[in-house]
């Protein structure tokens, strides 16, 4: 699929732009704090519903405006349509021809897109969270009932949190009402991340071996909650209790879970070099590629936010040659990047987009 076109209101710094895309490349080039990674987020926005850098839509929000507007027409093998956001009191609207659809609620492959970070090449040796992010933004789109799972198991947390900040001792009936809600999201979600975690394991292992040529690579999930259905989780559950109390927070479930990369059997958030991070990183956004182009409506977009200037000359081939066949969108502050043959290039000063060739 490809985005052909896209309009910006009120956007961060941007207050009105249109930009056409390359079906190809397309190339951003423009120094620091322009609008660079603005864009970006914004076709990204539309994929997900939400930004990669914020959790607060608000921030979004231009600070002249009082709210945002963005849409983009859309080409799919079976047709085109608009799809438009809309950003207003901390709320994201997305419709699609006018109609209206939920976070978690999309019919899988409207629109996806893969965004590639320099901040992503940090996540392999960061905390638990910034793994799941990876998993959750990128890979969840291929799957509807793991953001369904993934919505629900986080309304059911942030209820059962409250709870337990606000009662030093909660009443039992209440308690036992959350647990059994919290025990039949946490089994569900986690089973849903089992699920999408060996969707994505054999292209992870096969892009980490074209990069690197021999070593083999593995994938693994580590679910916090290891229960085979909510009786079970019920019961660890109990185990945690007084814990769980004293400390006043949930302490078990899919917000605790973790993923491994392993190659030749290390593990390698532990003992991962600089290059080995930069491997997985590289062939983990290529496995999510391969995985949302599975279906019928060919690739995602592939956006790489000025890391390619992060990467050496090598890696950097690897990823533009499998992106062949896919869209890609390319800031760097960089004015030409060798190898490069973008189909339309950009130059990005103070929100404003000006075409250059
Ligand atoms: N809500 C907002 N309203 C107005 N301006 C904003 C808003 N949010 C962010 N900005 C501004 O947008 C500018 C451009 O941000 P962006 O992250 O796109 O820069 P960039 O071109 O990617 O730069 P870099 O090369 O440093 O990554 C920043 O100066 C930032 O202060
Ligand atoms: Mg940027």
């Amino acid at each position: 699929m490809i985005v052909e076109t896209l309009s910006l209101e009120n956007w961060r710094n941007v207050r009105a732009a249109q930009v056409e895309f390359d079906p190809g490349l397309t190339l951003f080039t423009g120094p620091n704090a322009q609008g660079k990674t603005n864009l970006l987020e914004a076709v990204f926005l539309l994929a997900t519903g939400r930004s990669h850098r914020t959790s607060r839509p608000e921030e979004l929000v231009s600070f002249e405006g009082d709210h945002a507007y963005l849409r983009a027409r859309i080409r799919r093998p079976s047709g085109g349509y608009q799809l438009t956001a809309r950003i207003d009191g901390g709320r994201v609207t997305r419709q699609r021809e006018g109609k209206l659809f939920r976070r978690g609620q999309d019919p899988l492959g409207d629109f996806a897109a893969v965004l590639f970070a320099p901040e992503d090449l940090l996540a392999l040796k960061g905390a638990p969270a910034d793994r799941r992010r990876l998993l959750d933004l990128d890979v969840g789109q291929a799957s509807l009932s793991y953001r369904q799972a993934h919505v629900r198991y986080g309304q059911v947390l942030r209820q059962r949190n409250a709870l337990l900040r606000t009662y030093e001792r909660p009443p039992r009936e209440l308690l036992a009402t959350w647990d059994s809600a919290w025990a039949q999201a946490a089994v569900a979600l986690t089973r849903e991340r089992q699920k999408l975690v060996e969707r994505l394991a054999p292209h992870f292992s096969a892009r980490y071996g074209e990069i690197s040529g021999v070593d083999p690579a593995s994938l693994e999930y580590e679910p916090s909650l290891k229960a085979s259905d909510s009786a079970h989780a019920l019961e660890l559950l109990a185990e945690r209790r007084e814990d769980e109390l004293r400390r006043r927070t949930s302490l078990l479930g899919p917000h605790r879970d973790d993923f491994k990369a392993g190659v030749d059997g290390r593990d390698l958030r532990l003992y991962g070099s600089q290059g080995e991070q930069r491997t997985v990183l590289v062939a983990f956004k290529l496995a999510a590629v391969s995985l949302l182009g599975e279906g019928s409506d060919g690739p995602p977009v592939l956006l790489l936010d000025d890391v390619l200037s992060e990467l050496d000359q090598d890696r950097r081939r690897n990823l533009l040659l499998a992106a062949t066949g896919t869209q890609t969108i390319v800031t760097t502050t960089e004015s030409a990047l060798a190898g490069m043959q973008p189909g339309m290039t950009y130059a990005v000063r103070d929100g404003e987009y000006v075409r250059t060739w």
